[in-house]
């Protein structure tokens, strides 16, 4: 049984709860085929987006999710907000916490942030998000997707490619494949790795051939240019030659194998686009289970609250 009120991280989680999340999604996965794609869950429950940083497909599929739930959404941007005038995160968190909301989700550049929020509000947080730590709604799609896929979460051989050092997707990859029994590998150029991974349960390579043999999922992360990736690397031209996925790396792959992005994607630095139409489906599939994915997070965590 879920007894969580925050989702803030992989980290802390267990096997059980991944399993318990996922499930609650293929529950979930169908509603969007009915007529009426609405449960009422969530009713009289009100849902904030807090997002300070920019984002497409966890902000709208994070609203999408509360109002399939039958929530109250309101969504907040930083840009439009008395954050331009100097107000507070926190201040900004208890002005919304006045109009008695119960769950925030909180996007923010900062790596603790949804710690340090979660930590003075009495409402459910789920971190959306947080600087280069976490973004664990986003692994556990990751995980369902696999999951759906392959028709198992334990035994696989898992690959992280590009810009790790600042990726809370890759964070909370490691921790959630890991927890499954997977086999996690890393590969990115040393500037792009950070030395705090060789302390987690990862496997590194600086060889994108030698990461993709034998994978079974291969997850391409989008290289970070807001976060001064570039200057980590001697050029763009040279980062796409060792460690963009094309079609002759692809060649090495297994055919089975699950390739994913969280997206956005830069095409032809991550993945040539050359393979786009055979990528693009599977990218896609990514986001559509996000929607179910961030219901059960939602579902849960209000049962857990109440
Ligand atoms: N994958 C992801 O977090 O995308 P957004 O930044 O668009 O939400």
């Amino acid at each position: 049984m879920w007894q969580r009120r925050h989702l803030l991280g992989l980290k802390d989680l267990d096997k059980k709860d991944i399993e318990l999340i996922l499930g609650q999604a293929e529950y979930f996965r169908e509603i969007p085929r009915r007529q009426i794609k609405k449960v009422p869950s969530l009713r009289g429950k009100t849902v904030v987006n807090l997002f300070f940083e920019p984002s497409t497909r966890t902000r709208i599929s994070f609203e999408l999710a509360a109002k399939r739930l039958s929530a109250d959404v309101i969504n907040f941007s930083s840009s439009a907000s008395s954050i331009q005038k100097g107000e507070s995160i926190l201040d900004t968190l208890k002005n919304m916490e006045a109009y008695a909301v119960d769950i925030f989700v909180i996007r923010h550049s900062f790596s603790a942030a949804s710690v340090y929020l979660a930590q003075r509000t009495k409402a459910c947080v789920v971190n959306a998000g947080d600087g280069a730590n976490e973004h664990p709604t986003q692994a556990l799609l990751d995980m369902f997707t696999v999951k759906q896929r392959l028709k198992k979460l334990t035994g696989l051989k898992v690959v992280v490619v590009g810009d790790i050092a600042y990726s809370r997707v890759a964070r909370s990859n490691i921790w959630g494949f890991s927890h499954m029994g997977c086999e996690v590998w890393l590969c990115a150029p040393p500037t792009l790795l950070g030395r705090d991974f060789s302390a987690l349960p990862v496997r590194i390579t600086y060889d994108l051939r030698k990461a993709v043999k034998e994978a079974d999922v291969i997850i391409m992360l989008r290289l970070q240019n807001e976060r001064q990736s570039e200057k980590l690397i001697p050029s763009l031209r040279e980062y796409r030659q060792h460690f963009g996925l094309n079609p002759d790396i692809l060649k090495g792959a297994r055919r089975d194998a699950v390739i994913m992005h969280p997206g956005p994607v830069n095409w032809d630095v991550e993945i040539a686009s050359s393979l786009k139409e055979k990528i693009m489906p599977s990218i896609l599939n990514q986001a559509s289970n996000g929607l179910a994915v961030r219901m059960a997070v939602l579902y849960l965590l209000k049962g857990a609250a109440e």
